[in-house]
């Protein structure tokens, strides 16, 4: 039996769940940017202006908050000059990291403001600390948002575009500690501190700038090391260079483990590896208490998610992996977390959206397949924006010390509360029940929607893109007394329930 109290008190409604946590992630890498989001104007696949129409309806339909770009590891060997003018004469390169491919330049800074228009999402774009310059950094947000006579804005205005853009989050280099730079916590906090002096507010726009953060797969002394060093030199200057610290925490199940054939021994690391990350936020969040206990400075989870073997036959380089009921399940795990922590937390961007690791959407030339993963965010979009409800799940256990029924719960401005659960068990349903405390449920209606499948590697493919997607769960599989919805909870499942007050 699952126990699960919310309490619906108005007095304990104290933090708003960021959309930003339902962010995304697109690097120059593989198949994500090139044949993912961009096919070029003159491509037989249906596009506007060179972009997917299917993935834009696709993203748009699961309110796609915000969008990082172009990396990951490419952004700090990334030079904007070369992505803008004339497509024809931009300049080539090698993309050293993600199987030496040449990298045409046809995507870069206009056609990154097209998409995210387009997605109707926030642009975040991480600038070049590893290889790059202050000055080149301090000039890309010139030439994005500045509305006045210089060259930088006669640039962008002899490239086609008269007015600024807006950009509001921006980050100061990926990953510095390793591909970023190999730099210590130290060497990187100073630089932090200089380029972002740079990186100014033009017309009226205000840049949310976001620092280096540790790797959530480091020892757990090295995890808070950064974070100390960081947050101890931002401490002592001025507030408004620094909003946010990133946090990238990838779910392996070993280094080879593939993304299709699961052994139960490999579920069930991938769950513990999976909740690790709300141990990672509660550790880090103590340091950072340590210095901010206001939580002014939030922690930015700009990269997540499952990291599988790659498909036989695919690019090494490439990152190109399957997306099972598992992965639907990790997903279902950190938005969970997130939601709880939000008080700290104020953005995820899961890695990455299109043909790369825990992706969305998988393409084949025309053809698109929707992911599990995808349909958790679809589910799970009701809480964006919604103010957290505080939750307590007593659950039996799953094996050792994992127990099997995980959960979050927020109520939106339409008064409508919104409880996702997952249960972790492969092997067993979970008989559960939910008590709202301060409600009577009788005149109140509930509906529900939930993702499950018999098979711990059930997935979708292009022969048959709706193996797996959510379906109604009928209000007859509850029974409901008073305050409390009692209903038996799937093996391997995730459910919405939504009760309108
Ligand atoms: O998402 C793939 C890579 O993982 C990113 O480029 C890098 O930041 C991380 O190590």
């Amino acid at each position: 039996m699952a126990k699960v109290v919310i309490n619906t008190d108005f007095k304990q409604r104290k933090n708003r769940i960021s959309r930003n946590i339902y962010g995304h992630f697109a690097e120059h890498l593989g198949r994500c940017i090139y044949e993912g989001f961009w096919v070029g104007k003159d491509s037989s696949i249906p596009n506007t202006r060179g972009i997917r129409k299917d993935v834009v309806e696709a993203l748009r339909k699961i309110n796609i908050p915000n969008l990082r770009w172009p990396g990951g590891c490419f952004a700090d060997e990334y030079h904007w000059k070369d992505g803008i003018g004339q497509i024809k004469t931009r300049p080539k390169m090698v993309n050293t990291h993600w199987g030496g491919v040449i990298e045409n330049n046809h995507f870069g800074t206009h056609e990154f403001f097209d998409l995210c228009h387009q997605l109707g999402c926030e642009p975040y774009i991480c600038g070049n600390v590893g290889s790059g310059t202050v000055q080149e950094m301090s000039q890309w947000i010139e030439y994005i948002t500045f509305d006045g006579d210089s060259p930088m804005v006669n640039l962008r205005r002899n490239n086609g575009q008269e007015d600024p853009w807006k950009i509001k989050y921006w980050g100061v280099g990926n990953e510095n500690w390793g591909c970023g730079g190999n730099m210590t916590a130290e060497y990187y906090s100073d630089l932090f501190l200089q380029y972002s002096t740079y990186c100014r507010d033009f017309s009226g726009n205000k840049l949310y700038k976001i620092a280096c953060g540790p790797a959530g797969e480091f020892p757990i002394t090295q995890v808070l090391h950064w974070v100390d060093v960081l947050m101890k030199k931002v401490k002592t200057t001025l507030s408004n260079v620094i909003q946010g610290i990133s946090l990238h925490y990838y779910t392996r199940a070993g280094m080879s483990a593939s993304a299709t054939k699961i052994s139960e021994k490999s579920w069930l690391l991938t769950m513990k590896k999976a909740l690790y990350i709300d141990e990672l936020i509660l550790k880090i969040g103590e340091i950072m208490n340590k210095y901010d206990p206001s939580k002014r400075i939030k922690l930015i989870i700009d990269e997540w998610g499952t990291w599988w073997r790659v498909e036989k036959g695919t690019n090494s380089g490439f990152l190109y992996q399957q997306n099972t009921m598992r992965d639907a399940i990790v997903a279902s795990l950190h938005l969970d977390v997130f939601n709880n922590h939000c008080d700290r937390v104020y953005m995820a961007n899961i890695a990455q959206t299109i043909n790369v690791l825990q992706a969305m959407i998988l393409t084949q030339e025309e053809k698109i397949v929707l992911t599990p993963t995808y349909h958790v965010f679809d589910m799970y979009k009701i809480h964006q924006d919604a103010m957290l409800l505080s939750i307590n799940i007593e659950s039996e256990i799953y094996e050792k010390n994992l127990t099997a029924i995980h959960g979050s719960a927020s109520i939106n401005d339409n008064n409508e509360i919104h409880i996702s659960l997952c249960n972790i068990n492969p092997n067993s349903n979970i008989e559960t029940s939910i008590k709202l405390l301060q409600l009577d449920l009788n005149d109140k209606t509930l509906s529900a929607r939930i993702l499950k499948a018999d098979q711990m590697n059930a997935h979708n493919t292009f022969e048959s893109p709706h193996n797996l997607k959510p379906e109604n769960f009928n209000s007859s599989n509850f029974i409901i007394q008073r305050n409390e919805i009692k209903f038996k909870m799937p093996r391997m499942a995730i459910i919405v329930i939504k009760v309108s007050l």
